[in-house]
């Protein structure tokens, strides 16, 4: 008996110290402990031994079978962890790779553009309002007194929609908006995407921005118009700015003017960007005339105020020096990552 469990356990310990893996392991067991083992057999057999030797041999095949129960579950125990370690192993992060390069965006320079001017106008006073892109012919042209085949429509074609429907070509239908529904004193602007038939180059596009602006009140003069237009210039483009109105015509204004500003460029002694002349026009304004305060219901003998609207592309091109609008709506990342 002894000299048969002696040939089993150098049989389990030779075969035991090649295992590789669990499966092995698991053959390994079934072949030295299963049903058809040679420790089985012996078991079966104990009942042809002697009366005495039978508790004796029965403990010793006891005894080796919890040895190799033991060193099989030593060996399981050696085996996972081998290859959790080698798991480990290959998982490792390493930490000092540099990441991946998170890209951050920024508002676009006509969002900046946009905000900086409302934030002047927001200092003194103004409210912002946004209003429909898709205007009735009326907001568009008739109440800012534009009547049907005025020649000044001739200059801001557009998508129509259907007759009395398109795509408004200024912000100015924002002025009849606001004074049909708040009562003066009124100090407002309206930024906003305005569209135009106009064939696309460096200083043109169909949809462009504008920013509207509108005072109503009592006793407001040209002064007050003025006075504003000039701390505007000089919060935008500097202390220096100095701003000059020239004379112009515009239907829903009387008087009318365009305004220019100090070329920042050649701070007003004459280059290339302002052709010489040392200003540079920034927008269209006057006193809103007194058509279109009736056509809101409001009385022109009571109240006057005055209106301005500027172009944002024009605005920020001239800010950041830029000479084609095309740009702006490129998306290139090159060009959009400078500002
Ligand atoms: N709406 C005019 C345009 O698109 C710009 C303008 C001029 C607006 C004078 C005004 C203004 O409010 O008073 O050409």
């Amino acid at each position: 008996m002894e000299e048969k469990l002696k040939l089993i356990w150098e049989n389990f310990e030779k075969r035991v110290s090649d295992i590789q893996n669990v499966k092995d392991l698991n053959d390994l067991k079934s072949d030295i402990l299963g049903k058809k083992s040679e420790l089985n057999a012996l078991l079966k057999a104990i009942g042809q031994a002697s009366k005495e030797d039978r508790p004796k041999f029965g403990q010793m095949i006891n005894e080796q079978r919890q040895k190799i129960q033991k060193k099989i579950a030593d060996v399981q125990n050696e085996l996972e962890t081998r290859a959790l370690n080698k798991k480990l192993k290959e998982e490792t992060i390493d930490i000092t790779l540099p990441g991946h390069k998170v890209n951050l965006g920024h508002s676009h320079v006509l969002s900046q553009t946009l905000s900086d001017v409302e934030n002047i106008f927001i200092s003194m006073g103004f409210q912002v309002v946004n209003g429909p892109e898709i205007e009735t012919d009326y907001y568009n042209f008739e109440a800012l007194n534009i009547p049907k085949d005025h020649p000044a429509r001739d200059t801001q074609d557009t998508f129509y929609i259907n007759d009395n429907l398109l795509l408004r070509t200024q912000t100015s239908p924002m002025q009849i908006h606001v004074m049909e529904n708040q009562k003066p004193p009124i100090r407002i602007i309206a930024p906003g995407r305005v569209y135009r038939s106009d064939t696309v180059d460096a200083t043109h596009s169909p949809i462009f921005h504008q920013v509207e602006g509108l005072v109503i009140d009592k006793n407001i003069t040209m002064g007050n118009l003025k006075w504003t237009l000039q701390e505007f210039a000089k919060k935008l483009y500097g202390e220096n700015t100095k701003i000059r109105l020239r004379p112009h015509h515009f239907q829903f204004t009387e008087p009318s003017c365009e305004i220019d500003v100090t070329c920042f460029k050649c701070q007003g002694k004459g280059c290339p960007m302002c052709k010489d002349e040392g200003f540079i026009e920034i927008l269209g304004a006057g006193m809103v005339h007194p058509n279109v305060l009736r056509n809101c219901n409001i009385d022109p003998e009571v109240y006057s105020g005055f209106a301005f609207g500027l172009g944002l592309e024009r605005l920020a091109m001239f800010k950041f020096n830029i000479d084609d609008m095309r740009l702006f709506y490129k998306n290139d990342t090159r060009f959009l990552s400078q500002f």
